[in-house]
């Protein structure tokens, strides 16, 4: 899940080379406005002395302005740098802040604590060590603190700290301690958490923060500064697991070089070492490792590198390499958790892009199995996936990928997945293994194909699909259609909304999730029908852009004509058919389609017919026309 945050690379580059030398810690700090949590980062950066004077002057008047603290320094109002997050008093999204001391140097993001925010959290975490767990010493654990123990969890960090915060306002008590310790332990050991350190603490008095807390003389354990300093990073674990090259891209600047660049996802390589490539599993050796500082003889975890390979093989950009003792594992189909981060909800069935290391392919969830209540850890029933919710699913590739389990490898096991028509990140998931049936089914070859089922009914087959709102006139149109080319000889199959669902799809109702599945199916079977070398006519309302796009992707080039029954829906409402409108109107028809259930109009339809203009006749005599003018209707297949 690293690549919602490559957009701060930069910023991170920069600062790591000033401090080439030391080790880095990434962490996450995980709270709410009032845990305190805006203090303890101040906290940190005044200690490690990374707060210029001028900054500091600043925190100190505006400490005199809205500082709730009286007259000592807000540190909460140095990190909260954000003006809207001063007026509303909340965080409202990731910060990187980098600092160091004398043994580290550091890297936190600062992440909010709001639920609407778990993107954030999400974004935050994917590439730290440690996760500090804010507790206000007065209020104990929270839901809050459960939700983001999951998410920390989830995501692989192995070193958590809970830090009881606000120490000073509970007299210091060592039982309020031990209450919150024992707390926390019985909800951290369902989820298999392991290792968790507890410091008691106060951010804003400096209690256990650099030094220990001459207050709290019953706690012998580390300060956080201590923690931090010394929790192993074990930059060593990565090196030592198999070989990984997302290859980001191909470079061929003259026809005496191709190298392969990338940063290293896992493990160790030298010159000589045998690889495979995945997923097309073509095989070589490397010959060379280049950098931009000359040549290499070995490479490792967190590098970037150009490998050139002994043989001329085939590598395009998402491949990845992978030494041949320890390859990666090929499949197009998954076990996975999938966190959803968009207003919009998931919905099974529907196509997204999903990006993995440098590749990017076309993924639909193929079932919801569950969605996680991380505030109970119950799992529970989902037929969509809201803003933040966290389910586990199947999913579905167009094509096979190379891959590891998340817990394996968060690179080559971490995905994004993102809206096709917005482009904006919508998810984020981590894939647990591949599904059998991936390995186990394969496409059957056949011998008599398309082109030669269609020449035998000598036309060429395609999908004329018609969208539009009810009553738009769809049905009565394709019906027409049909009956024309089935007199000019045309063999034909008309799909129906109405009738397909008595039958094939007589278990779906009318909510988006199944609205969706309604034409995923009505799709395939197109598709196939346009494989047996027919012309089909679908009529159905396929409100959604996404499974228009969908069913259009399933066919060829060109087999594909969407056309728009473009009726207003005064004038559809005005029709009403089948009375259908009235009983929507009256609230006893939900999910109307055009009152209270979308229509994504046509953007770019093959054909657009304006009902308003054009009467049934015309309408039909008008995509008769279309296909003409373009060859579609010719007796002679390919011509
Ligand atoms: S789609 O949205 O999934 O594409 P489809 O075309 O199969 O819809 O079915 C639409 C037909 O179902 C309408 O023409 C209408 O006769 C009937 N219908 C019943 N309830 C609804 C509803 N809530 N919204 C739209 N159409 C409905």
């Amino acid at each position: 899940m690293a690549h919602v945050s490559d957009l701060i690379a930069t910023d991170i580059e920069q600062y790591l080379r000033a401090h080439e030398n030391k080790s880095l810690l990434r962490f996450i700090t995980c709270g709410s406005v009032d845990d305190g949590k805006s203090t303890l980062i101040g906290r940190l950066l005044y200690e490690s002395k990374m707060l210029f004077e001028d900054q500091l002057a600043a925190v100190e008047a505006d400490s005199k302005k809205y500082g709730t603290q009286g007259e000592a320094i807000d540190f909460a109002l140095l990190v909260d740098g954000l003006a809207a997050e001063r007026e509303q008093g909340i965080t409202i999204d990731v910060a990187y802040r980098f600092f160091s001391t004398d043994k580290r140097k550091f890297i936190v993001a600062d992440t909010p604590g709001h639920e609407q925010y778990t993107r954030n959290m999400v974004t935050g975490a994917s590439t730290a060590d440690a996760a500090i767990l804010m507790v206000d010493a007065r209020k104990g654990i929270l839901t809050q603190t459960r939700r983001h123990s999951y998410l920390v969890n989830l995501i692989g960090i192995r070193h958590i700290v809970v830090a009881i915060n606000k120490m000073d306002l509970v007299d210091y008590a060592e039982g309020v301690f031990r209450r919150i310790v024992e707390d926390y332990t019985a909800f951290s050991r369902q989820l298999g958490i392991e290792q968790v350190t507890f410091i008691p603490m106060s951010a804003f008095r400096g209690d256990n923060i650099t030094s220990p807390s001459a207050a709290m003389p019953w706690y012998h354990g580390t300060t956080l500064m201590g923690y931090l300093e010394t929790v192993e990073v074990d930059d060593g674990l990565m090196q030592r697991a198999p070989f990984r090259l997302p290859v980001q891209w191909v470079n061929r600047p003259n026809l005496d070089f191709r190298g392969f660049a990338g940063s290293i996802a896992g493990g160790t390589i030298r010159p000589g070492d045998r690889v495979r490539v995945q997923p097309s599993g073509r095989e070589s050796t490397v010959a060379r490792i280049v950098t931009r500082d000359g040549d290499l003889d070995r490479a490792v975890a967190g590098q970037s590198v150009t490998l050139t390979l002994a043989d001329e093989i085939d590598i395009s950009r998402g491949d990845v390499i992978s030494t041949v003792e320890a390859p990666a594992e090929v499949a197009d189909q998954f076990e996975c958790t999938v966190v959803w981060m968009h207003d919009e909800p998931m919905l099974a069935g529907r196509p997204y892009l999903l990006k993995i290391g440098a590749r990017t392919v076309s993924a639909t969830i193929t079932e919801i199995k569950y969605q996680v209540n991380v505030n109970t850890l119950e799992h529970v029933a989902a037929k969509r996936l809201e803003l933040n919710a966290i389910g586990v699913c199947n999913l579905s590739l167009d094509r096979p990928i190379a891959f590891d389990p998340y817990r394996i490898n968060r690179d080559t096991g971490g995905f994004i997945l993102i809206d096709r028509l917005s482009n904006n990140t919508v998810g984020a998931g981590l894939l647990h293994f591949a599904l059998r049936r991936a390995h186990n089914i394969h496409l059957q070859h056949v011998d008599v194909d398309k082109r030669a089922r269609a020449a035998l009914k000598n036309q060429r087959g395609c999908v004329l699909w018609f969208t539009g709102l009810s009553g738009a006139g769809k049905s009565s149109i394709a019906n027409l259609v049909e009956k024309k080319l089935h007199a000019l000889g045309h063999h034909t199959y008309l799909l129906d909304g109405d009738n397909v669902r008595h039958g094939l799809n007589k278990d779906l109702g009318f909510t988006d999730a199944d609205r969706v599945e309604n034409i995923r199916r009505v799709a395939e079977v197109a598709k196939l029908m346009v494989d047996a070398g027919l012309i089909v006519l679908t009529a159905f309302i396929s409100p959604f852009r996404s499974e228009r796009r969908m069913a259009r992707g399933l066919v060829e080039e060109g087999e594909f004509v969407e056309v728009f029954v473009d009726t207003p829906l005064e004038v559809a409402e005005a029709r009403d058919p089948k009375g259908l409108y009235k009983k929507a109107r009256r609230g006893e028809l939900k999910n109307f389609t055009g009152i209270d259930s979308p229509y994504e109009a046509s953007e770019d339809p093959e054909l657009r017919l304006d009902t308003t203009r054009l009467d049934l006749e015309a309408a039909a005599d008008a995509v008769l026309a279309w296909l003409g003018e373009r060859g579609m209707l010719s007796r002679t297949p390919g011509g």
